[in-house]
C-alpha cells in the first residue's frame, strides 16, 4: 500500500481515534475492548484524567530541555525507580531498544572498568527478544529478525530453563553480560523458573558475569510486582524498563546497581530527548498510581483473567496451556492463533499472536472487573467456531 509509511507492519484498517480506560474506539464510533494496551504499554489506560492533567500542565510549561539542564522531574523519578527496583541510579531512554543497548554498552564498558576488555560477548535465551538496534537485535533470538542484517554481534544461546547449558557457556565463552527476560514476551509469554532465575543469579556472581534483566515487558508492575524477577527474590546487575514506564508516552530507563553507578563518564553515553520534563511528568503520574495500589487491580484482575482463561483451557480442547502472571498472560493453543485473534478483532476485542500459537493478553492495569468478565466471554465466542481439527494438532 503506497501509504507513505515503510512497509514493516501489517496494520488492522480501523482508524482509531480516542478511548477511555481499556475501551478505544475508531472513527466510525466502534468500540474494542483494548487488551494489547499498545503492546503491554498503557497501564493507565486511555485518557486517564491525572495523566491528561500532568501533560496539559507540562506542555503549557517546558517541554524539552536537553540533559544539560536540570528540570525538577527527572531526579523523582530516578528516585522512586530505584526504590521500587532495588538498584542504585537511572539512564533514561526514549524506548525499550535504547534501555537494552544502554545495558550492552554499560556491561562492555564494565570489563574495561575491571580490567576484563577482551569479555565482549554476550549470552541471551533461545526464544528471547530485545529489540531491534543493531546491537539488541544481536540478542533477539528470531532468525527472521536477525538474517537480513548478519553479521551482528556474537552472542552464545542457552535454551530456557537449561542451567547446565548457561553454567557451560558462562565458563566457556566468559561473556560481558547474561541478557535475559524474566518472562519472556515476544517468545510466548514463556516464564522462566524461580531455580533458574536464581542460579542464573548465582553463575554470574561465580564467573563475573553481569546479569542484565530485560523487563521492559514483564516490568513495572505488569506482573502484579514491580519486576517479575521479585517473585523470586533476584537482584539482578542491571535491570531495563519501558513500555508502561511513562503510561504511553515514550520512555524507557536502564538501572544499576551501585557497583556499576560510575561506569560510565561523562560524554561516554547520552540522548537529545530521553528523560525530558514531559515524560518525567507522565512517568510521575504512573508512579503515583502504583504507589496508590494500582498492582492491586493487577493482582486481583490477573487472577479473575486466569482463573477464566483456565476455564476456556478445560472446555476447549483446542487450549493447549495458560501462560504468564498478572496481566501478563498468554493463552497457547494447539495450531496458529491467528484465526483467533482475528475472530476477536472482529468481536472488538483487542489481543496479538506472539510466537505463532499464543494469544497475548496484556490489558492495561486499570482494566475493570467487568471488563475482565467481557473479555472471556468475546474469547468463549471467538473460540466455539473452530473445529477441532485432528490435521493440526501435533
Ligand atoms: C523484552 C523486550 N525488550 C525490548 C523490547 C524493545 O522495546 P521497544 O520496542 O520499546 O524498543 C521489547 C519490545 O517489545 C521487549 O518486549
Amino acid at each position: 500500500m503506497d501509504d507513505g509509511l515503510m512497509p514493516t507492519y501489517a496494520r488492522a484498517d480501523e482508524v482509531f481515534v480516542g478511548g477511555r480506560g481499556a475501551v478505544l474506539y475508531d472513527q466510525d464510533g466502534r468500540e474494542f475492548l483494548d487488551f494489547l494496551a499498545g503492546i503491554a504499554v498503557s497501564a493507565l489506560g486511555h485518557a486517564h484524567p491525572a495523566l491528561c492533567e500532568a501533560v496539559r500542565d507540562q506542555v503549557g510549561k517546558v517541554v524539552h530541555l536537553s540533559n544539560l539542564y536540570r528540570h525538577p522531574y527527572a531526579e523523582p523519578v530516578a528516585t522512586r525507580l530505584c526504590r521500587l527496583t532495588d538498584m542504585a541510579a537511572a539512564f533514561f531512554t526514549n524506548s525499550g531498544t535504547e534501555a537494552v543497548e544502554c545495558a550492552l554498552k554499560l556491561a562492555r564498558k564494565a570489563m574495561h572498568v575491571r580490567g576484563t576488555p577482551e569479555r565482549t560477548s554476550f549470552v541471551a535465551l533461545e526464544g528471547g527478544f530485545h529489540g531491534r538496534s543493531l546491537g539488541a537485535l544481536s540478542l533477539t533470538w528470531n532468525e527472521k529478525y536477525r538474517r537480513p542484517f548478519l553479521p551482528l554481534q556474537p552472542v552464545t544461546w542457552v535454551p530456557p530453563d537449561d542451567a547446565l547449558a548457561l553454567a557451560r557457556a558462562l565458563e566457556r565463552e566468559r561473556p560481558a553480560a547474561l541478557v535475559l527476560e524474566p518472562i519472556q514476551g515476544e517468545g510466548g509469554i514463556r516464564e522462566l523458573s524461580g531455580d533458574f532465575l536464581r542460579r542464573a543469579r548465582e553463575l554470574c556472581t561465580a564467573t563475573g558475569t553481569l546479569l542484565v534483566h530485560d523487563e521492559i515487558q514483564s516490568g513495572c508492575g505488569r506482573t502484579g510486582r514491580f519486576l517479575a524477577a521479585q517473585h523470586h527474590g533476584v537482584v539482578p546487575d542491571v535491570v531495563t524498563l519501558a513500555k508502561p514506564i511513562a503510561a504511553g508516552l515514550p520512555m524507557g530507563a536502564t538501572l544499576c546497581t551501585a557497583a556499576l553507578v560510575d561506569t560510565f563518564q561523562k560524554g561516554e553515553h547520552g540522548s537529545t530527548f530521553a528523560g525530558g520534563p514531559l515524560v518525567c511528568r507522565a512517568a510521575l503520574v504512573f508512579l503515583d498510581e502504583v504507589e496508590h495500589g494500582l498492582l492491586g487491580n493487577v493482582q486481583d484482575r490477573g487472577r479473575e483473567l486466569r482463573q477464566g482463561l483456565e476455564q476456556l483451557q478445560r472446555e476447549f480442547p483446542v487450549v493447549r496451556e495458560v501462560r504468564g502472571r498478572g496481566l501478563m498472560l498468554g493463552l497457547r493453543l494447539h495450531h496458529s492463533a491467528d484465526r483467533v485473534q482475528k475472530a476477536l478483532h472482529r468481536l472488538g476485542l483487542l489481543v496479538n499472536c506472539t510466537a505463532t500459537d499464543v494469544l497475548r493478553i496484556v490489558p492495561p492495569f486499570v482494566v475493570t472487573a467487568a471488563q475482565v468478565q467481557d473479555a472471556l466471554q468475546r474469547l468463549r465466542s471467538a473460540l466455539i467456531p473452530i473445529p477441532e481439527s485432528p490435521k493440526e494438532m501435533p
